[in-house]
């Protein structure tokens, strides 16, 4: 794994909006492995700051994002299709045919799954995957386990996840309790994966998940065993790496 250290968030987030512009640059019809989440939020403000410069096009690019809530309709402000449009699909000149995520609105799971699980091999597979990392080592929403789940599936939220949620709806009631998510098989199968990581929070699960036991209960220390993993984390985040 090659690590890049970078100062703060904003170059955290320049560092890795290097590294996706580079694989654009280089294959101008790639596809790109995307995230949601408060971490890349940073990372696609600069490519669209350097798309309006003219430095990018993403005309030929496809997008196949790692998960999605069940039960969301994409105009729902808290989908993740709604973020992604919001912090980049609307923004560059994407071709939004070619850009996918999880139906949300497929109630039934296994169709859901089986249908996503079609998208992303009809891509041609992933030539970098961008991936944030949770609190608890999750990366999507495959969350601790027994298991490493290999492809797309429909995860149901841990009590605490609809809580915390739950201050970005109208009640209880409306947080969604499941997400369609890809699987463990799927991101390992990325040519190359990115992950980003900020603040001082997330020091220890960096730690656990990059120097620790590989194990299904810190998802992401899977990422050990593949073969080009490059981890932008700003100093907070690595505090506890020597
Ligand atoms: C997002 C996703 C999640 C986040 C993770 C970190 O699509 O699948 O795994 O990457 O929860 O989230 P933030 O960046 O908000 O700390």
């Amino acid at each position: 794994m090659k690590i890049i250290r970078a100062k703060d968030y904003n170059d955290m987030s320049r560092k890795a909006a290097n590294i996706i512009s580079a694989q654009v640059i280089i294959k101008p019809n790639c596809v790109l492995g995307l995230a949601t989440g408060s971490t890349p939020i940073g990372t696609y403000a600069q490519l669209v700051d350097w798309y309006n410069k003219g430095d990018l096009d993403f005309s030929d690019v496809t997008t196949v994002n790692l998960d999605e809530y069940k039960g969301l309709p994409r105009d729902n402000d808290q989908s993740y299709y709604y973020f992604m449009n919001d912090n980049l699909f609307s923004k560059v000149n994407i071709n939004l045919d070619r850009t996918f995520l999880p139906d949300g609105m497929e109630p039934d799971s296994d169709k859901a799954c089986a249908d996503y699980n079609k998208v992303i091999a009809e891509t041609g597979g992933v030539d970098l995957q961008l991936l944030g990392l949770g609190h608890n080592g999750h990366i999507g929403f495959n969350e601790p386990g027994a298991i490493f789940e290999a492809e797309t599936h429909c995860v149901t939220l841990t009590e605490s996840t609809v809580k915390a949620n739950q201050r970005f709806f109208a009640s209880i009631d409306d947080v969604p309790k499941q997400a369609y998510t890809m699987g463990i098989k799927t991101i390992m199968q990325a040519k190359k994966i990115l992950v980003v990581v900020s603040g001082e929070d997330k020091a220890k699960i960096v730690k656990e998940a990059f120097f620790g036991a590989i194990t299904p209960q810190v998802q992401a220390s899977v990422l050990q065993l593949h073969n080009d993993v490059i981890l932008v984390a700003d100093e907070a985040a690595l505090s506890l790496v020597k």
